[in-house]
Order: C-alpha cells, then structure tokens, then sequence
C-alpha cells in the first residue's frame, strides 16, 4: 500500500479526495476478501490504537477493536471515566501523551457543538492520525461503510441512483445529525441523486445542506429536500429511514447557552411526528427493487416496521454494519 496515508488524520471524508477515498474502497474489498478467504493481513503487526469513546457504541467499538486484531495489532477500549479527562485533563495533553505511546487515536465525542472541535483539537497536537468514530458534525466511517454497501448491491457506477434519506420518528435520544450529514456530503461525489426529507422542526446544519449543494455541482449528483416522507420514497432505489434531534433548528451558541429549553422544545416537537415510519405501504412506493439501509441501532417499530427490516429482499442493513469492519481497517492500515 501506498506509504503516502501515513499520518493521514481522518475526521471527515471531506479532507479526502475523491481519488483518496477511491483507494480506501479498494483496500477495503481488498480487506474483506482477504476475511472471508482468512487469509492472514497482518498490515498492523504489534502496533497501538487508542479509543476514546464519550458515548455508547456496539458497531464502531467492535469494528476498529476487531479490526485492529486481525491486522496484528491491539485496540486500548477506553473511556472518559477510566481516564483523566474526567479530571478535566486537555484533549491536547491527552493527545500528546497518546500520540507518543502508540500509532493513532480514535475518539467518539458527539456533544453538540462541542464534538468536531474536540477531535480538531486533539488532531492539531497528536504525532498520529487522529480518527473520527463520530462527532455532532461527521461520521466518515459509517459514511465509507455506506458506500461500500451501495457498490456491492448495485455496482460501482452510482450516477442517477435515486437514494432517499428520511428523517423517522425515534423516542430513545437525540441522535446526531452525523450520519444523514455524511451522507449528503459523500453520496453526490459519486453521482447520487440525493432525496432529503425531514419536518421542518428538524433541519439539517444550514452549513453542511450548502456544502452539500457544492459537492453535488463537482461529483454530478444531485441533492433536494422536502418535508414529505411520501413524496420523498416515490421511485426511490435506496431508502435510508432515520431519526435525528433537532439541533440543526439552532445555531451552536444559541444551543449552549440555552440546551435544557432547546431540549425541551426538540421532545415537544417530537411527539408530532410519530407517523414517520418506513412500512409496507411507504416502501411500495419506491422503486419495485428498493433496498433499506441504516446505520443502526434501529428503532424497531418506530424508524421502521419488524417487516422491512427483516426483509432480506428489501433490508442490506446487516450488510451495512459489516462492512463497518472492513472499511475500518482500511484506514486504520492506510494511515497508522
Ligand atoms: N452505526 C454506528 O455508529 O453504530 P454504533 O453506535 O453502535 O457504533
């Protein structure tokens, strides 16, 4: 492999080109034959990466531990309350430290507002690549597994492909905006006719939906919105249900000074939008060969029915957490 990622933070894909990411997907098909046939990859023999994460995780926990095994290395499984930080210690101190210790850092910090900025930090003063496991803004390695995904099921030309990502009703959290934001960001580079629908309570970033507008104008793609789940499903090749909390309706100083109010106000909102589902009758109204994707965990019976997601006709979603491994390691063995 190329020697030229070595170091190469990743925090969003939007710091790599088109070509870059082009040979990320090709080591990762590479990594997941290399799996499947248990041929030995040993790209990382003996080396270490540190995991920071703030918040719970069942796929990108496992993904990069995993990973980290079958390329020969170990994987440190840490979190905030094991470590100093919780003491206040700096992510600059702490990535320093790190960076000296081991061959790269990964780090999930989702706090709106206060994520992307954390893992930036810790980027500028880390002697390694620092990885993005996601943050309020950005979740690249779901975004690559996405894509990968989308090649194995219909092929790597995507131009005119019809993918809907829907905002669903969800009453667990507030998930982040980084999943769908990913999305809109990645998927026009490669020629993907973008469908965003969500309530109008619910925007994504003004920021991201602009640069994602820019994306589109370069890649070939497209990109439009609506605030019709209906609407958004008809012809579609791909749908991709999925709650998000309303952070995107605030701007991030007007949500740090006022975040209980605003929490209140996103609950409240919530309630109003319990028919958001994917079921039967919204799926027939997509293209006769549709497939569901989401980034799970899902929430079954409220982001979408039992009935879809069990599909194995309709549902790639266990395809889709798969190739979270592969793509992982991907990276991992192209930058540390
Ligand atoms: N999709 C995803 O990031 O899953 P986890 O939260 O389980 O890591």
């Amino acid at each position: 492999m190329d020697k030229k990622f070595k170091g190469k933070h990743f925090l969003t894909c939007e710091d790599w080109t088109k070509k870059e990411l082009d040979q990320v997907f090709d080591k990762s098909f590479e990594l997941k034959d290399q799996f499947l046939k248990e041929e030995a990859h040993l790209d990382l023999l003996h080396k270490t990466l540190f995991m920071i994460f703030f918040e719970q995780s069942t796929r990108t926990r496992n993904s990069m531990e995993a990973g980290m095994t079958q390329l020969g290395g170990h994987a440190h499984d840490l979190t905030a309350d094991k470590m100093q930080l919780s003491h206040g210690e700096s992510a600059k101190d702490t990535a320093i430290i790190l960076s000296r210790m081991g061959h790269g850092i990964a780090s999930r910090n989702c706090f709106y507002g206060i994520g992307k900025d954390y893992l930036a930090e810790m980027a500028k003063y880390s002697r390694r690549p620092v990885m993005s496991l996601q943050d309020d803004v950005y979740h690249p390695f779901q975004g690559l597994a996405d894509l990968m995904t989308v090649f194995e099921h219909f092929g790597k030309n995507t131009k005119g492909l019809k993918v809907t990502i829907s905002w669903a009703y969800a009453d667990t959290h507030s998930k982040p905006l980084s999943v769908p934001q990913t999305q809109i960001l990645l998927f026009p580079r490669y020629g993907i006719d973008v469908t965003v629908a969500n309530p109008k309570e619910f925007p994504l970033s003004a920021d991201i939906i602009e640069k994602a507008k820019k994306n589109a104008a370069v890649g070939g793609g497209s990109i439009k919105f609506t605030n019709d789940m209906d609407e958004a499903f008809e012809g579609a090749h791909i749908v991709i249900p999925k709650n998000w909390g309303g952070f995107g309706a605030y701007s991030v100083p007007d949500y740090l000074a006022n975040e209980n109010e605003c929490k209140k106000e996103m609950k409240s909102n919530l309630e109003k939008y319990h028919s958001w589902i994917c079921d039967e009758r919204r799926i027939k109204l997509a293209d006769k060969n549709v497939k569901l994707m989401h980034a799970l965990p899902a929430d079954r019976g409220h982001e979408v029915t039992d009935e879809i997601l069990d599909n194995e006709n309709i549902s790639i979603v266990f395809d889709e957490a798969e190739n979270r491994l592969h793509t992982a390691k991907a990276i991992m063995s192209m930058t540390m």
